[in-house]
């Protein structure tokens, strides 16, 4: 079978050549993303593979149709940048990686909030250059602190375990309640009650119409003043110019991205030789209490083997037309 691979890297070569091995797929590794402007590249290819800022829209989906393209692998957990009713209208099978490692974003989560914290970043550079002042260093025990937690599924319940070890309190949203959590004392409360206690939020639901921009002017309006925002879910889940509002009035005290609401045009490349255009970006990079990685949460050897192992084993089912088991429907 020929797969046309969009958004590589290096190191999606070396993970998926190790692993493919026992497939003998023939693959082709394009460097640029899957849009409508590329989704030709796909022509006498079986199926494509994408990542989670390709955009596959309508009319990128009717490309890859009349190319004959009958599934389209995601290799990642999200799928809020594909059109699934195009996909089914054009008879494409999609399907993704549901869960390789929950514990990657869960432990990046913890670890945006203890450098935001605890200013670790900033230490290191400090001492580096030969400044062993703590001015300004001081950071908060963890301890004792109310932690919020939007979208208690794989993410979202591991980072409760995690942030409970350090003797947090946690309450919870979602619209599904996970009564193994409740059992080990989370509580689940309204939005409302959410935005309103904790010290922490920390965002693990998927992005879709009910939770687009669910950090927004309202809400950050009910929080306390100080609140700690992570963000290593979607980045439209915060509505960016509202949050930067929120910063300069000194309501959120601490932001935490690994993902961004127009994150396509600058994560996973190197622009350091160019002029960012994006001002947004810009003015949060600007704020000290700001902390971005880009998008590379999930980014963990134990994360790479097991996105691999389970996209090649789904474009095996298609290849030998047995269940789509990670079918995206
Ligand atoms: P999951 O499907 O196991 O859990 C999502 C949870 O959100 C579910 O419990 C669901 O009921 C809940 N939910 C759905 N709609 C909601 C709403 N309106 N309000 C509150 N909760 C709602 O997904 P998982 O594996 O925990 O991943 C969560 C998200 O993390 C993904 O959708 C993806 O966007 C993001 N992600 C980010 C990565 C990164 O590298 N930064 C890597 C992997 C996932």
């Amino acid at each position: 079978m020929k797969i046309a691979m969009f958004s590589t890297k290096p190191y999606d070569r070396f993970y998926f050549d190790k692993y493919n091995s026992k497939f003998n797929f023939s693959i082709n590794y394009y460097e640029t993303s899957l849009n409508k402007d590329t989704a030709n590249l796909s022509s006498g290819f079986d199926a494509i593979c994408a990542f989670v800022n390709d955009i596959i829209d309508e009319e990128t989906i009717k490309i890859l149709a009349k190319n004959k393209i009958g599934l389209i692998a995601l290799r990642c957990a999200g799928y809020n940048n594909i059109d699934l009713v195009a996909a089914k209208n054009h008879k494409i099978k999609v399907v993704r990686v549901p869960a390789y490692s929950p514990e990657a974003v869960a432990e990046h989560a913890m670890a945006l909030i203890l450098t935001l914290n605890r200013k670790t970043h900033k230490a290191y550079n400090r001492v580096r250059e030969g400044n062993f002042s703590l001015t300004n260093l001081i950071g908060f025990n963890l301890h004792g602190k109310t932690v919020g937690v939007i979208g208690t599924g794989q993410i979202g319940a591991t980072f409760c375990e995690l942030i409970k070890g350090f003797g947090c309190k946690i309450i919870a949203y979602d619209i599904y309640k996970n009564e193994v959590l409740e059992d080990n004392g989370i509580t689940y409360v309204n939005l409302d009650e959410l935005f309103k206690n904790s010290d922490i939020i920390s965002l693990h639901c998927p992005l879709n119409k009910y939770t687009k921009h669910i950090i927004n002017k309202a809400s950050i309006s009910q929080m306390k003043t100080d609140v700690m925002i992570i963000n290593t879910s979607r980045g439209a889940l915060i509505n960016t110019a509202n949050a930067i509002e929120g910063l300069i009035t000194k309501k959120i005290g601490y932001l935490g991205i690994d993902v961004y609401e127009q994150e396509e045009n600058l994560f996973f490349e190197d622009l350091s030789e160019r002029i960012i255009q994006d001002e947004d970006i810009l003015r949060l990079m600007s704020f000290p209490n700001v902390l971005i990685t880009s998008h590379q949460a999930f980014f963990t050897k134990e994360a790479m083997m097991e996105i691999t192992t389970t996209t090649l084993e789904n474009l095996e089912a298609f290849n030998k037309k047995t269940k789509l088991i990670n079918e995206v429907v």
